[in-house]
């Protein structure tokens, strides 16, 4: 192993037995984890549920859902599996780590409790209120301009960035719909980064900084979607200053949730906004990014399995997570019709040539009919290519990228551009 790695358990005394893994979910980010977790020397077998057809490449996939904790636990039993790491929000805002965690098996993730950090904005504001940490002021009206927020989980729906008077009025009854309160707060402006955090209880790790690209089409224009790319490293923002925001931002919501009794372990995602004024947080999520998680991966070096094993066993004593030198740039195609209605069921041609000249070709939405890969799912296929700078993983990507064809297939063509620039 490479020195400033992830150390090893086993070089510290504790040989870790090897494990037999879970996945929970179906997407590229779910990929990405299963792919960097096959690299585990320590790695039994990896088991998804319900995983992809690039996960199936990796290991088996179960067909079952993310939110019946009672079939995960059943299928954890019956396969000895000892570590489950689980993608979406979703499920864990419903209490499936704590399902687990109660049934003996250990889980990357937070307890229902901790997890409503993501499932319910007012509580983040809350938490982020106790632990003085900057995040955008909560406003009495919705007056132009403003952010207008639905309090619990949307799928990114939920937002509405407000810069006219007609926008606010507009978003209220909108916000309103999605059931629940509404917090309403100012519009900041700045650079959008996503810093994620392996966390153990009152400890947090950053991992890279990395930048997704959330609005349909090139420029930031059309609808909100997942997120249509993603990058890292970000060129203003360096492992020193992701420390010092971990120090700042992470460190003490932990503190605050723990001493709420509701301990987290697991991601802790941090949306900010870089502004004049200093980093404000957007958001948190309580898992991992998508599609962030597909370029910060590629670029971790040492072993993902053993850190996130130790994560989830309470402690990150001697673990390090150092990201590689290289850049990594990840490029959604979606199918036609995302967000609103995405189209399913076409076939999917080059994901093998695209593979073939050195690409990372992570399944978002696909399933095999009679032996062919179709679309399955709004966000399809993410690309990912490592480079030397952020200039040379944006080209090699693109090049993977045009290798890929299905009917209708929609990208954004400018993603890590600016970040070019911003290095030239
Ligand atoms: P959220 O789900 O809270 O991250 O919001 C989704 C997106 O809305 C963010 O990624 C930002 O682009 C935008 N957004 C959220 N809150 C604000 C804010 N206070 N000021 C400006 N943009 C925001
Ligand atoms: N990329 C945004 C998210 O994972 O929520």
């Amino acid at each position: 192993m490479k020195p400033n790695t992830i150390a090893s358990p086993a070089e510290a005394g504790t040989k870790l037995a090897r494990v037999n893994v879970l996945i929970v979910g179906a997407g590229g980010r779910e990929h990405a984890l299963a792919w960097k977790i096959a690299q585990s020397p320590n790695l039994g077998d990896l088991h998804a549920a319900p995983g992809n057809p690039g996960i199936a490449a990796l290991g088996t996939c179960h067909p079952l859902r993310p939110d019946d904790a009672e079939a995960l636990l059943d299928l954890c039993r019956q396969l000895a599996v000892s570590l489950v790491v689980v993608g979406p929000e979703a499920p864990l805002v419903a209490g499936l780590a704590d399902a687990l965690r109660h049934a003996g098996v250990a889980v990357l993730g937070p307890t229902a409790a901790a997890a409503r950090i993501e499932g319910s904005k007012s509580f983040a504001k809350e938490v982020m209120r106790a632990a003085g940490v900057p995040t955008a002021s909560e406003l009495a009206e919705a007056r132009a301009p403003c952010v207008v927020k639905a309090d619990g989980l949307a799928a990114g729906k939920g937002v509405f960035v407000c810069r006219t008077d007609a926008e606010a009025r507009l978003a209220l009854p909108r916000a309103r719909a999605l059931g629940g309160p509404v917090v309403i707060e100012e519009l900041l402006e700045g650079e959008e980064v996503s810093l994620l955090a392996l966390c153990a209880g009152e400890e947090a790790l950053a991992l890279a900084p990395a930048q997704d690209f959330k609005r349909l089409r090139d420029g930031n224009e059309g609808p909100n979607t997942g997120g249509m790319g993603s990058y890292s490293p970000v060129p203003f923002l360096g492992p020193e200053q992701a420390e010092e925001l971990v120090e700042t931002i992470h460190r003490p919501v932990l503190r605050e949730l723990a001493a709420g009794g509701a301990p987290f372990q697991g991601i802790l995602y941090a949306g900010l906004m870089l502004t004049e004024d200093g980093p404000r947080v957007l958001e948190f999520n309580c898992r991992f990014g998508d599609p962030e998680t597909q370029a910060i991966l590629p670029r971790l070096e040492g072993d993902l399995l053993e850190a996130l094993a130790a994560a989830a066993s309470g402690s990150l004593a001697g673990v390090e997570l150092v990201a590689g030198s290289h850049a990594a740039v990840t490029v959604v195609l979606a199918a036609a019709g995302y967000p609103d209605a995405p189209e399913t069921g076409v076939p999917l041609a080059g994901v093998e040539a695209a593979s073939a000249i050195g690409a990372l070709v992570f399944h978002a939405g696909t399933a095999l009919r009679r032996g062919s890969l179709v679309g399955a799912g709004g966000r399809v296929l993410n690309v990912t290519a490592l480079g030397a700078s952020v200039a040379e993983a944006r080209e090699r990507a693109y090049r993977a990228v045009d290798r890929i064809d299905f009917p209708g297939m929609q990208y954004r063509r400018d993603i890590a551009l600016r970040a070019v620039h911003a290095a030239a």
